[in-house]
């Protein structure tokens, strides 16, 4: 059963979405690791469905959230490149040994650019925690932890999820919506984070002709 949501939930296209510069600094620390695996699209557009899930559930430490959906994957950038599509999205992929490398650099590269930038050990800590696991962990730690797994899912269900996920897995965008609806809707551990998948996806499979081409 999914978690309700605290607050009425915003499911107006994530295009749409209001932007905070209050992180630009961070941002701008992970400029490299972002051309790693597709993240200067993943994580921006992750960002904004976190920011969204924070307002759904204000009891969560939005900024515990928000700094750790824009670092978990940075440690794409320090593993192996060709394992990425080699391991990364072929056989047992979430098994694979990059998945647990890319976490524990995540980890480190949080712990490189937090400090200077004035954040705290107890709050790098926190981050960390939630990085460390976010791909390999089954179970989710804490509501901030939750609400960083369900965004880290829901950019897929966007126009431009679908066409990078297809390709990385070398489906059709119709097989890959419905490996949506099938295997990665039923993942979301929150109500707001399934209200915003279902509307994303109703649109992105109108938009790029998913019946009609499938
Ligand atoms: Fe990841
Ligand atoms: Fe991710």
């Amino acid at each position: 059963m999914t978690l309700p949501a605290v607050t009425p939930v915003d499911t107006t296209p994530i295009s749409a979405a209001a932007a905070h510069d209050d992180l630009d600094p961070l941002w701008r620390a992970i400029v490299a690791e972002s051309r790693s695996r597709q993240n200067d699209i993943h994580l921006p557009i992750s960002f904004a469905f976190a920011e969204r899930l924070c307002q759904a559930h204000p009891e969560a430490d939005s900024l515990v959230v928000r700094v750790a959906i824009l670092l978990h994957d940075t440690g794409w950038a320090r593993v192996d490149q060709d394992r990425i599509i080699s391991e990364g999205f072929a056989g047992d992929w979430r098994r694979a040994d990059v998945r647990y490398e890319h976490e524990r650099h995540g980890c480190d590269i949080a712990r490189e650019v937090l400090p200077p930038l004035g954040y705290d050990d107890a709050f790098i800590t926190r981050v960390t925690d939630i990085i460390d696991g976010h791909d390999t962990r089954q179970e989710s730690r804490s509501i901030e932890d939750s609400l960083v797994r369900d965004a880290d899912r829901l950019w897929r269900f966007t126009p431009t999820g679908i066409a990078l996920a297809s390709q990385w897995f070398g489906f059709t965008p119709s097989h890959y919506c419905s490996r949506l609806h099938a295997e990665i809707m039923p993942e979301l551990l929150t109500d707001a984070a399934v209200q915003m998948a279902t509307a994303e996806l109703d649109r992105a499979e109108l938009l790029l002709k998913i019946e009609q081409l499938s």
